[in-house]
């Protein structure tokens, strides 16, 4: 039997960081060890123009990174299919196709638009395409009929949508798609050095490829349980970042020693994160390892992208025949 497929997409924000890695990266990688899944894995980089059109000149640089970072955590092009939704250009087709059927109360109504919008307030969001922005990513979901599409729950909104889109076509012209099931991991709340939400444009984020001092520097900084003031006053780990992130750096016996040692304020905040530190480098060693390898060969990533787009490119076709077929809407007469 064919194995069930699998599709997922991040947006070209450039190096991933560590909530990226713990979140949906490493989910998506255990999907794919599991075996049981044909999984299907792309740069979602014309989704980065519906809030970046103005400034289009990192996307290129930081697609490839990003694949870097994807391939040196551990995605496998053996067994992953990777590519970059522009290279596809039925995303499109199909994207122009889903538009005509959606309603539009159905967009705004989306509360991911309506935060978007808000939090973005210093950007002119007021576009067609901003508005679209789910039905892109409905196309991009069943322009490959996938069975799960691994998400935050962030996204949650963006795959109940892309149900409603492909339940709309299928009522309309037939069917065609298969309902894909969102499929959302435990991911543990990892907060940036400041302590709020770690993201790149908070400028509060361990990125994958720190390393050294830098990443010494920026575990230094963190925030602890602020209401250790000195090292005689017991703190609380449970309401630390640092001892969250020793939760999935360090060796089970030496999370267990910490907090009994922070409750006891018998280890102090210094001690506690020159020990994450090199917990971190420590478990990063093999992935900063393939990043110097892939850093020096640009011309693997090229050709596996390639790869992918080639395999992604079939797929895409041969659904896009059929939509076409459905919609009796075909060139040739
Ligand atoms: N909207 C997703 C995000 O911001 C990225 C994305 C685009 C996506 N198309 C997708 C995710 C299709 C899953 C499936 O993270
Ligand atoms: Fe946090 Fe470690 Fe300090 Fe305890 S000792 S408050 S766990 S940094």
């Amino acid at each position: 039997m064919a194995k069930q497929r699998i599709l997922s997409g991040m947006r070209p924000t450039g190096k991933l960081h560590l909530g990226n890695l713990q979140g949906a990266l490493s989910n998506w990688i255990a999907l794919q060890n599991r075996g049981d899944f044909d999984c299907f894995y792309f740069v979602a980089d014309w989704h980065a123009l519906t809030s970046d059109y103005s400034a289009t000149e990192e996307i290129r640089a930081n697609t490839v990174d990003m694949v870097i970072d994807w391939l040196s955590a551990g995605l496998d092009p053996a067994e992953s299919t990777l590519f970059i939704q522009s290279a596809i250009k039925e995303h499109a087709e199909l994207f122009l196709l889903l538009s005509m059927i959606t309603p539009l109360a159905w967009l705004e109504r989306n509360p991911t638009y309506k935060e978007m919008r808000e939090e973005l307030s210093q950007k002119d969001l007021s576009t067609f395409g901003f508005l679209g922005y789910p039905v892109l990513q409905a196309a991009d979901i069943i322009m490959y009929k996938a069975y799960g599409v691994p998400v935050g729950v962030d996204q949650l909104p963006h795959v109940e949508l892309t149900r409603e889109i492909a339940r709309r076509f299928n009522y309309l012209y037939g069917e065609v798609f298969p309902i894909p099931e969102p499929l959302l991991a435990e991911v543990p709340k990892l907060l940036g050095i400041d302590g709020r939400k770690m993201s790149k444009s908070y400028e509060n984020a361990i990125f994958m490829s720190d390393r050294g001092d830098a990443l010494r520097k920026k575990v230094g900084a963190m925030f602890t349980d602020p209401q250790r003031q000195r090292k005689s006053d017991p703190g609380r780990p449970e309401l630390c970042n640092v001892y969250t992130f020793h939760g999935l750096y360090s060796k089970p016996g030496t999370v267990a020693e910490i907090a009994s040692a922070c409750r006891c304020a018998a280890i102090g905040c210094i001690e506690c994160k020159r020990r994450l530190a090199e917990a971190i480098a420590e478990g990063m060693g093999p992935i900063h390892e393939h990043r110097d390898h892939y850093a020096c060969h640009p011309e693997e990533v090229r050709a596996i992208i390639e790869d992918g787009n080639v395999r992604a490119a079939r797929i895409a076709r041969a659904t896009m025949a059929e939509v076409r077929e459905a919609l009796k809407i075909k060139h040739e007469l």
